[in-house]
C-alpha cells in the first residue's frame, strides 16, 4: 500500500458511548475478524477491561477496506483508552494519527470526555469525523446532539454521521468518511527512516514489543536501529502489523503502523515518544509527547510480611507492562517493607491494584492516596541541605522540617462537568466543599449545562467522582486537565498517642480541612486501638495546637487479673500468644499498636 492508500485514525469517545462496539464492527465489515460472539470487543483484551468495561491499554489493528471508489485501502485503527486518567495515553495514540472518529451517544449527548477528547484532537490539527451512535435507541435525540456539537465546537451539522454500532447501521459510512475525509500520511519512503514509538508492552517470551508509526523511509527485518533519545542500538528481530493478531512482515513502510521486537529486555528502554532511526544515520527527532507524570501516590504493602517476595515478583511483572507507574521501595516500622507507587490518577491506581490481585493473587494493603506537593525552602544553608529551593514531596513523611519551608504548593486542575441543570445547586456545593472555584458555565442545550471549576487535585483524587455520580444519579460526567502547581495554605497534621507522634499518620492538609480530617482520623483510631491498662489520649495536632481529640478509657483492673490468673498451662499459652502477637505490634510510647490497626487506619 502506497501512503495515498493508507489512513491512520483513532476512535475517541466518552466512556460507554460505543467505541469498542464500533471498532468490532469495522473489523467485521472489513473481514479482519469473523462475525462471532467470541470476538466480542476484540480490542479490549485485559480482564480488568472486560469487567469494568473500560479500555485501559491502547490496542491497535490494521484492516483492508475495499472502498466505493473501487480502490483498496489500508486502515490502521489506533485504539485509545477511554478514561480521564488515561488522557495521556489518548494523547500519545493521537500522535500516530491523521484523523479521528469522535463518537457521541445520541441519547446521552456530549459528555465531559467528549469535550476533552475533541480539544485533544483539535489541538493536534487532526480531521474530526463526528459520529452519533445508538440512533436505534428509543430516546435517541440526534437533532439535539447535532446542535450541541454545532454550538460547542462549530461542527457543521451536515458533516455529522448517524449510526448504530450495535445494529450495524451506517458502519460503511464511517469507513467511507475515514477514506474520504482523513488525509493520508505524508511520509516519504525515499528519506532516511524515522519511526515514532507510541506504545509498548511486554511479552514474556520475546521481550519488549514496540508499537511504531513509520514516518519516513522503512523499517526492515534484521536492521540495526537506534532510539535517538536514549542513543541505544538494537537489531530488529520481528516486525509486522496487528491484524488484529500479530502478523510478521519483512518491511514496514512510511505511513504504516506496526509492531517491532528487537531483543529489548526492559520496558524502561522503550522510550515511548522516542524516534527510531537507522544506526549511524542522523535524523531530526520527531515531535513526541511529554512523559506522563504520576500524580497520585500510595504505599503498597503485603498483607502479611511473609508474602513480600511474592508481591515483589507480581509487582515486577506488572510494572513491565505499565511504564507509567513509578515505583520505589519504602519501609515503615508499622507496615514493614513495601513500595511507594505513583499513578496517573485514582482509576489508574484501582486498575493496577485490581490487576495485582486478579492476575497474581496478591493480597495487598494500599494506603490512602496522596498527591505530590512542592515545598519552597528558605535560607541558603537550608536550600543547600535539601539540594534545591523547591522540594517535591511524594510522601508526607518525607516533608522537610516545617520551620524551613517558606511556602507550599499543590497541583490544581480545571474540571469540566456536564450535567442536567436540575443538579446545578448540589454540584455547586460539592465543588465549593472541595475548595473549587467556578470558572465558567454555559448551556449546551435546553436542559444541560457545562461548568468548569478550578479544583485542587487532592480534593478529587479520592471520592469526588463517586460523590458527583451519586448526587446526580449518574447523569453528570466529569473530566479534568492539569493546571500545574500553585501556592496553597497547606499544613502538616500530626497524630499523637499520649503525646507521642505516629510518623506513619502524618499528613499534609489544607488549613480549612485540618479539623475535619483530624477528627475523622482520631475517631477511626479510637475504634481500632485495643484498650490498655491505662487511658490513651488520641490527638491531632497542627504545630503545637491540638485540633481534635478522642480518649480510650483504661481497662478495668479485674478484667486483667482474671485474664492472667487461673491454671498454669492456660497462662503459658496466653503468654506465648502474647509474645507472638508482640512481633506484630509497634510501640508508640507505652502503647501497643497492632499492625491491623495501622492497616485499618491507613488503608483507603
Ligand atoms: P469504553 O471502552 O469503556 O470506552 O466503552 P466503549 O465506548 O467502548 O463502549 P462499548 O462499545 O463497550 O459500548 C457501551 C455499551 O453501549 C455496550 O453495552 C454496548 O452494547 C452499547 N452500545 C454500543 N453501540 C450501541 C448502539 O448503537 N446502540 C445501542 N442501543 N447500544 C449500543
Amino acid at each position: 500500500f502506497p501512503p495515498e492508500k493508507i489512513r491512520n485514525f483513532s476512535i475517541i469517545a466518552h466512556i460507554d458511548h460505543g467505541k469498542s462496539t464500533l471498532a468490532d464492527r469495522l473489523l467485521e465489515l472489513t473481514g479482519t475478524i469473523s462475525k462471532s460472539a467470541d470476538n466480542k470487543q476484540i480490542l479490549d483484551k485485559l480482564q480488568v477491561e472486560r469487567e469494568r468495561g473500560i479500555t485501559v491499554k491502547a490496542q491497535t489493528a490494521s484492516m483492508v477496506y475495499q472502498a466505493k471508489d473501487g480502490e483498496r485501502y489500508l486502515l490502521n485503527l489506533i485504539d485509545t483508552p477511554g478514561h480521564v486518567d488515561f488522557s495521556y495515553e489518548v494523547s500519545r495514540s493521537l500522535s500516530a494519527c491523521d484523523g479521528v472518529v469522535l463518537i457521541v451517544d445520541a441519547n446521552q449527548g456530549v459528555q465531559a470526555q467528549t469535550v476533552a477528547n475533541f480539544y485533544l484532537a483539535f489541538s493536534k490539527n487532526l480531521v474530526i469525523i463526528p459520529v452519533l451512535n445508538k440512533i436505534d435507541l428509543k430516546h435517541a435525540r440526534p437533532d439535539v446532539v447535532t446542535e450541541q456539537l454545532h454550538g460547542l465546537f462549530e461542527i457543521p451539522s451536515e458533516s455529522v454521521l448517524r449510526i448504530s454500532a450495535k445494529m450495524g447501521i451506517g458502519i460503511d459510512d464511517v469507513l467511507e468518511a475515514v477514506v474520504s475525509r482523513i488525509p493520508h500520511p505524508t511520509g516519504n519512503r525515499d528519506l532516511v527512516t524515522r519511526a515514532l514509538i507510541f506504545d509498548s508492552w511486554y511479552d514474556r517470551y520475546k521481550g519488549v514489543a514496540l508499537l511504531v508509526a513509520v514516518v519516513d523511509g522503512h523499517l526492515r527485518l534484521s536492521q540495526n536501529i537506534t532510539i535517538a533519545q536514549s542513543g541505544k542500538s538494537y537489531e530488529t528481530k520481528e516486525i509486522g502489523v496487528l491484524h488484529p493478531d500479530p502478523t510478521p512482515l519483512r518491511t514496514l513502510y512510511a505511513g504504516q503502523v506496526g509492531y517491532l521486537y528487537c531483543n529489548m529486555r526492559s520496558i524502561k528502554e522503550a522510550s515511548v515518544g522516542g524516534t527510531i532511526h537507522p544506526t549511524n544515520a542522523t535524523v531530526e527527532i520527531l515531535a513526541g509527547f511529554k512523559k506522563a507524570k504520576p500524580m497520585v501516590y500510595a504505599g503498597v504493602y503485603p498483607m502479611d510480611q511473609s508474602e513480600h517476595p511474592m508481591l515483589r515478583s507480581a509487582l515486577e511483572k506488572l510494572l513491565l507492562n505499565d511504564s507509567s507507574v513509578e515505583s520505589k521501595v519504602e519501609s515503615s516500622a508499622a507496615l514493614g517493607h513495601g513500595w511507594r507507587l505513583g499513578f496517573l490518577g485514582v482509576l489508574h491506581m484501582d486498575v493496577f491494584n485490581q490487576r495485582l490481585e486478579q492476575e497474581y493473587g496478591a493480597q495487598v494493603v494500599l494506603t490512602a492516596p496522596n498527591v505530590p506537593v512542592k515545598a519552597k525552602i528558605f535560607g541558603a544553608k537550608n536550600i543547600k541541605a535539601y539540594g534545591g529551593e523547591i522540594v517535591t514531596v511524594n510522601n508526607p513523611a518525607n516533608l522537610p522540617d516545617p520551620v524551613m519551608i517558606e511556602e507550599m504548593s499543590e497541583p490544581f486542575v480545571i474540571g469540566t462537568i456536564i450535567t442536567p441543570d436540575v443538579f446545578l445547586g448540589e454540584i455547586m456545593s460539592l465543588c465549593m466543599d472541595r475548595r473549587g472555584v467556578q470558572r465558567d458555565s454555559r448551556n449546551i442545550d435546553s436542559e444541560r449545562i457545562m461548568m468548569t471549576f478550578k479544583l485542587p487535585l487532592n480534593e478529587i483524587v479520592v471520592d469526588f467522582y463517586d460523590k458527583l455520580k451519586s448526587i446526580t444519579s449518574g447523569y453528570a460526567s466529569f473530566d479534568y486537565e492539569e493546571l500545574g502547581y500553585e501556592p496553597s495554605n497547606l499544613t502538616i497534621m500530626d497524630i499523637l498517642l499520649n503525646g507521642d507522634l505516629i510518623p506513619e499518620m502524618t499528613s499534609i492538609v489544607h488549613v480549612t480541612k485540618a479539623k475535619e480530617r483530624g477528627k475523622a482520623i482520631c475517631a477511626r483510631l479510637k475504634e481500632t486501638i485495643p484498650r490498655h491498662q491505662f487511658q490513651i489520649a488520641i490527638q491531632a495536632a497542627v504545630g503545637s495546637r491540638i485540633i481534635a481529640r478522642e480518649d480510650i478509657k483504661a481497662l478495668r483492673k479485674d478484667v486483667a487479673a482474671k485474664l492472667y490468673g487461673g491454671d498454669r498451662t492456660r497462662r503459658d499459652k496466653l503468654l506465648k500468644r502474647q509474645s507472638e502477637g508482640k512481633k506484630r505490634m509497634k510501640m508508640i510510647g507505652r502503647i501497643e499498636m497492632p499492625r491491623e490497626t495501622f492497616i485499618k487506619v491507613l488503608e483507603r
